[in-house]
């Protein structure tokens, strides 16, 4: 058979990949989820993000974390994750979460960005479309917009859900106040907030200290955390020199200046660290996050399989002593 079918791995559900509830819901999401941010577009081998793609599945990984314009180019990123819907996922719909956001730039005019609900609501159809499925799990607004009422925006997902094109709707990287507000909006018209995705690693921290974290586990809403490896930084990526098609050699959303010789001595002590502890860097670096339940789940990006491997290895040990805790902060803010 030139095209076997694919078939998910029967081990999948074996218990290495673990699962939190997302908040004060029923919603079980994978500690790791697989985001398509990059690597995933029509720049890219479709071979590889399909290799990509079934590895997670077959290690439990059941959240896909899209954006309407995630590439490149925009849309299309939707449009391999529709390829696979039709080609390997059709049969394993309902044991996965999909999620899509619109809030970015997306297209020309006025009504391609931010966060009115008609863009919203239009971005969702298109999204739909592109990935070959009647609905997705999640929703999220994919950031505050201080020119439109929140009211909305809000107002926009919430009749999405009720039209049962999102099971669940989420917010990303909104600031605190608006949080709030949108955790009571949305709760008091009964689709309430399930999950806030924010920026969050152990080198930025911006989450932990505005309150955001604490915020969204006060509501019940659940925390995931996006570029847990500050974009492949936290990983052996950079140890020595910039390799030839990484992120930094692209240069685009991470620029080459930010790898430092000043940045590098400090990952090469925290490589050291996880190396006693029998942890990659990149494993360290996601099991930081995942030590305790506040965060549900880390949304990882990855270029090849062999990437993704490693860093599903963090599951094996998530817990650390006071002193390497420590040791990691005096590495990395003294
Ligand atoms: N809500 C938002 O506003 C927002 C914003 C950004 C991202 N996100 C979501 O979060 C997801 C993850 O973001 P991200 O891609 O920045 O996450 P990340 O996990 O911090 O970085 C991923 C990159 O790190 C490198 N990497 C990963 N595993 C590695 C390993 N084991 N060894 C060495 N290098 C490794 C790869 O870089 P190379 O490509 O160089 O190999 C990979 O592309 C996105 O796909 C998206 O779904 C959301």
């Amino acid at each position: 058979m030139i095209n076997p079918p694919y078939l998910a791995a029967a081990n999948r559900y074996d218990g290495a990949m673990k699962y939190e509830r997302c908040g004060r819901s029923g919603l079980l999401l994978p500690r790791i989820s697989l985001g398509l941010w990059h690597n995933f577009g029509d720049v890219n081998t479709l071979a590889n993000s399909r290799d990509m793609l079934h590895f997670a599945f077959d290690k439990g990984v059941t959240c896909f974390d899209l954006a309407n314009n995630y590439g490149p180019s925009y849309g299309s990123a939707e449009e391999t994750f529709g390829r696979m819907m039709e080609s390997s996922f059709k049969p394993y719909r309902d044991e996965m979460v999909i999620t899509t956001k619109a809030g970015h730039d997306m297209w020309p005019g006025p009504y391609g960005n931010w966060g009115s609900r008609k863009y919203l609501m239009a971005s969702l159809n298109q999204s739909l479309r592109r990935m070959n499925l009647e609905y997705v799990d999640i929703f999220y607004s994919h950031r505050f917009d201080p020119e439109t009422p929140m009211e909305e925006t809000l107002q926009a997902l919430v009749d999405i859900v009720r039209q049962g094109k999102a099971l669940y709707a989420g917010i990303s990287q909104w600031p605190l106040e608006a949080s709030q507000f949108a955790y009571d909006y949305l709760a008091a018209h009964d689709v309430p907030c399930l999950i806030y995705q924010g920026r969050y690693n152990m080198m930025d921290r911006e989450k932990e200290r505005s309150g955001i974290v604490r915020q969204a586990a006060e509501n019940g809403v659940g925390f995931t955390a996006f570029s847990p490896l500050e974009q492949g930084i936290l990983t052996d990526r950079y140890l020595n020199g910039i390799p030839a098609g990484s992120r930094a050699s692209i240069g685009k959303f991470l620029k080459a200046e930010k790898i430092t010789p000043e940045l590098v001595e400090k990952l090469r002590k925290l490589n050291e660290l996880a190396a006693q502890r029998g942890q990659s860097l990149t494993q360290m670096s996601l099991a930081w996050l995942l030590k305790d339940s506040q965060v549900a789940s880390v949304i990882v990006g990855c270029s090849s399989v062999s990437q993704l491997d490693d860093s599903l290895g963090c599951l094996r040990n998530l817990s650390f002593t006071e002193s390497e805790l420590s040791e990691i902060d005096r590495i990395l803010f003294d």
